[in-house]
């Protein structure tokens, strides 16, 4: 999945091209000035944008065209083909666009357009005088970037629990760990672009107190912070074990960057590796460790790996890909206890491990907003425009159970793709945009040399329908989960394009939706504030 074809080929678009090629939704890939080019037309409109994606360079062109934009094949980002824009996350930066000029029946491609300068907007009454986000994750980091990029020109305070800024965590357990993935790809960004964007970001700052009436966050050392508005974007935590020995240095656990370089570190020194759960996590490091040759053993209570949200037949799948790397697995069991040389199950089994670690799930981080009077219901609950019960106060990502237009049920989600829509979604309407988050869930996971791409959400099915194929020999499938004869979810195997498709249906079938009529669903307060 994650291989750039960022290779020139295709014609040069300098020389030319007959406009006869460049028919109505086609693409073209090619190259302009020694970059590549995707060479585009929709309706009488020509576009010329760089071809590979900024989030992961995948290559757009296998992409899809929806009106006047582009969707990445890998992770679902979405581009705007007028102003090379990255209109939706995972990509947080645009692709280029360049000039095109049509002669004597030809295209051309000739110099690369300046990206028109952000203006900053006055802070006018109802615009807040300044905005803290609680959050140095996937969507705090969105929240805070969407801001300036709208042109907000108050403060931003970015306070992170973390040592480090804004990390790639998807990455954590796969390329970062497995050691194919550079030391650069993480953090996010460099110190630098907070500086520039003038985004205050304090690492190590955990808050203690949120008072709402006040106004202020009271940090753990006792500082405090002021607010007009305020962004709650606090993730999720590891569920920790609770057996005797769990607490020994060579147990770990993986969320922020600093465990990731932990587990690293250790990995160089390890040989046999335990790994407590089969969770997306779990199994990611398993198959993580297995690229830096360790020996892994899986550990769990169910009885298919990845049964509760995948399905049976792709759990199965998941298991053999495993066992064909070499990995032993020990379902329908758990952990009772580990010293420094094997956890003991409770099957009886005693397995040698000088590197164990837990993935068993995550919760929420709500303790603030709970202490604070926030409404909680297994999360932080939030209206349509992200909102929670105190206006001025906005929720995203992992802690935000949202009013889902396609189930018509709240949900919460722990998807990367989705924290980042959210904190974008939330950083506007701070800004009075009162712009309902209506987003396909997305999410992916990459084990090997295996991707899967999900898009939706189904909680619960009854039905579940495989069109193609997934075994060792071939993968290349779509599954398609259902409850009550209602499409909720796709899953998708080696088939991107209608991975993107499953999520334009849904959009379509969200748009006819009315919105579900649950408590705390409220009109749009974030002007008015
Ligand atoms: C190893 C790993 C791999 C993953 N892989 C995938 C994947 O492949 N695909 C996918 O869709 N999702 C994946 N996820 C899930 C995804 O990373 C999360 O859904 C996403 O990070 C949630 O974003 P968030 O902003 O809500 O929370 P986070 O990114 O967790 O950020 C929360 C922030 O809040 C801060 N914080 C918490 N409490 C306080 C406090 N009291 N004071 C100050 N700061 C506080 C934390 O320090 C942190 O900076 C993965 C997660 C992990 C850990
Ligand atoms: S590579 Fe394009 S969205 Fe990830």
């Amino acid at each position: 999945m994650n291989e750039t074809k960022n290779k020139l080929s295709g014609p040069d678009f300098v020389k030319g091209v007959a406009l006869s090629k460049v028919t109505d939704g086609a693409m073209l890939l090619g190259r302009a000035h020694g970059e590549p080019v995707l060479l585009t037309r929709r309706g009488d409109d020509l576009f010329a944008i760089g071809a590979i994606c900024t989030h992961y360079g995948a290559p757009l062109s296998d992409g899809l065209l929806v009106d006047d934009t582009i969707r990445c094949p890998w992770h679902h980002a979405c581009f705007s083909l007028r102003t090379g824009a990255a209109l939706r996350a995972p990509a947080l930066d645009p692709v280029s666009c360049w000039r095109i000029e049509q002669r004597d029946g030809s295209v051309y491609v000739r110099e690369k357009l300046e990206r028109a300068e952000q203006m900053q907007s006055p802070l006018v009454p109802g615009i807040p005088q300044s905005v803290v986000i609680l959050g140095g994750g996937a969507a705090g980091n969105a929240a805070a970037e969407t801001l300036r990029r709208e042109g907000y020109s108050g403060r931003i305070t970015m306070l992170s629990a973390d040592a480090s800024a804004p990390c790639d965590r998807p990455n954590l357990s796969k390329g970062f760990l497995a050691g194919t993935a550079s030391a650069e790809s993480n953090p996010l960004r460099p110190p630098a672009f907070f500086l520039e964007h003038r985004i205050d970001l304090k690492l190590d700052a955990p808050v203690a107190t949120l008072d709402t009436k006040s106004r202020h966050l009271q940090l753990a050392d006792g500082r405090c912070v002021a607010y007009d508005a305020l962004l709650l974007a606090t993730g999720a935590e590891p569920v920790r074990l609770d057996v005797p020995g769990a607490t020994l240095r060579h147990v770990h656990y993986l969320r922020t960057l600093a465990d990731s370089r932990a587990l690293v570190a250790k990995v160089l020194t390890s040989q046999r590796a335990v790994v407590i759960g089969a969770s997306f996590i779990g199994l990611e490091v398993a198959a993580s460790l297995r690229a830096r040759n360790i020996e892994v053993r899986v550990v769990a209570p169910d009885t298919i790996p990845m049964e509760k949200t995948l399905g049976a037949d792709v759990g199965k799948f998941i298991r053999e890909l495993h066992e064909r790397h070499g990995v032993r697995f020990h379902l329908g069991t758990t952990a009772i206890s580990i010293d420094k040389q094997s956890v003991r199950l409770k099957s009886g089994e005693n397995l040698q491990a000088d590197l164990v670690v837990v993935g068993i799930g995550v919760r929420p981080v709500i303790a603030l907003a709970e202490q604070a009077g926030l409404a909680i219901d297994r999360g932080v609950t939030v209206n349509e425009y992200l909102e929670t019960s105190v206006p001025g106060i906005f929720a995203a990502g992992d802690i935000a159970r949202w009013p889902d237009r396609l189930t018509g049920e709240r949900i919460r989600v722990e998807h990367w793709v989705v924290a980042e829509r959210q904190g974008q979604t939330a950083a506007r309407n701070m800004l009075g945009r009162c712009e309902r988050f209506d987003a396909v869930p997305f999410f992916w996971t990459e084990q090997y040399d295996f991707g899967l791409a999900y898009v939706g959400h189904a909680e619960r099915w009854d039905r579940t329908e495989i069109d193609g194929q997934l075994d060792a020999e071939t993968r290349d499938c779509t599954i398609t989960y259902r409850r009550g004869g209602k499409k909720l979810a796709v899953a998708v195997v080696h088939r991107d394009l209608e991975g993107l498709r499953a999520e334009v249906e849904f959009e379509t079938t969200i748009e006819t939706t009315e919105w579900p009529k649950l408590r705390n669903t409220s009109s749009c307060r974030s002007r008015d504030n």
